[in-house]
């Protein structure tokens, strides 16, 4: 269980895992965007569906245990910036995921996990190169919530790396050395 002096193992291997993947997604995701790199869509694709089940479970504890408790007395604005930052990241990570599979799974281009085929790409009899979505109203709503929840996550993390920092290196508190599994 999480405590003021101690993180439990599963939220920081889980804090870890879902940050670096979430960061490697959108470094990834914005290179293919400008590129056009189609080499690396698939392997996204399946970081992205694997990312999700570290996701969920995170969420799961955090829905059972509720959020750490601060390791000081934070001020009632910090308080207040920091819960809004946690919960756009918290949404961040699960809308990201569940808008890339709309956008690929309906919109016909399919969505691989290694190798395996969770849902089947859905080419067009006239030309196999191209492809029909599934729903082309919902595969678009997809696309544009993974362009703009990518920025909106991009400009949470800032803050949150800022906030860390400050914790850090100004504040001096055990904030960030809590997160890395050791005390002050
Ligand atoms: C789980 C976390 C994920 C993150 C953080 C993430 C992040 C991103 C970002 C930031 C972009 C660039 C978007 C833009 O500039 O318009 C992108 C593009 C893309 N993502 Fe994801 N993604 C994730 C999961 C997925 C999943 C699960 C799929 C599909 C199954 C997917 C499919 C795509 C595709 C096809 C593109 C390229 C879109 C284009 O070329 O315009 N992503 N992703
Ligand atoms: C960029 C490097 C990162 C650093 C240095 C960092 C550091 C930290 C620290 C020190 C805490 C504890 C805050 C507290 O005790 O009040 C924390 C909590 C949290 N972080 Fe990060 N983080 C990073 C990236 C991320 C990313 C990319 C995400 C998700 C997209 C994320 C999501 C969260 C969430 C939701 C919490 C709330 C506590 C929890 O649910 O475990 N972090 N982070």
């Amino acid at each position: 269980m999480d405590s003021t002096s101690k993180l439990s193992t599963a939220t920081i291997a889980l804090h870890w895992i879902v940050a670096l993947g979430m960061i490697s997604l959108i470094a990834s995701g914005i290179y293919m965007h400008e590129t056009e790199a189609f080499s690396i869509y698939p392997l996204h694709k399946s970081f992205g569906v694997l990312i999700t089940l570290f996701v969920l479970w995170r969420i799961y504890l955090r829905i059972k245990n509720g959020w750490p408790t601060p390791v000081r007395q934070y001020k009632p604005l910090e308080i207040r910036l920091s819960k809004i930052v946690h919960w756009l990241l918290i949404i961040g990570t699960i809308l990201m995921p569940v808008s890339g599979m709309m956008m690929s799974g309906l919109g016909g281009h399919g969505i691989p996990f290694f190798g395996l085929e969770l849902l089947a790409r859905n080419p067009s009899p006239e030309n196999p190169k191209e492809v029909i979505a599934y729903s082309e109203s919902l595969a678009f709503a997809g696309k544009v919530m993974h362009g703009l929840g990518g920025n909106i996550l991009i400009a949470a993390i800032t803050l949150h790396l800022l906030g860390a920092l400050k914790h850090h290196f100004i504040d001096k508190d055990a904030t960030l050395l809590r997160m890395l599994g050791k005390s002050k």
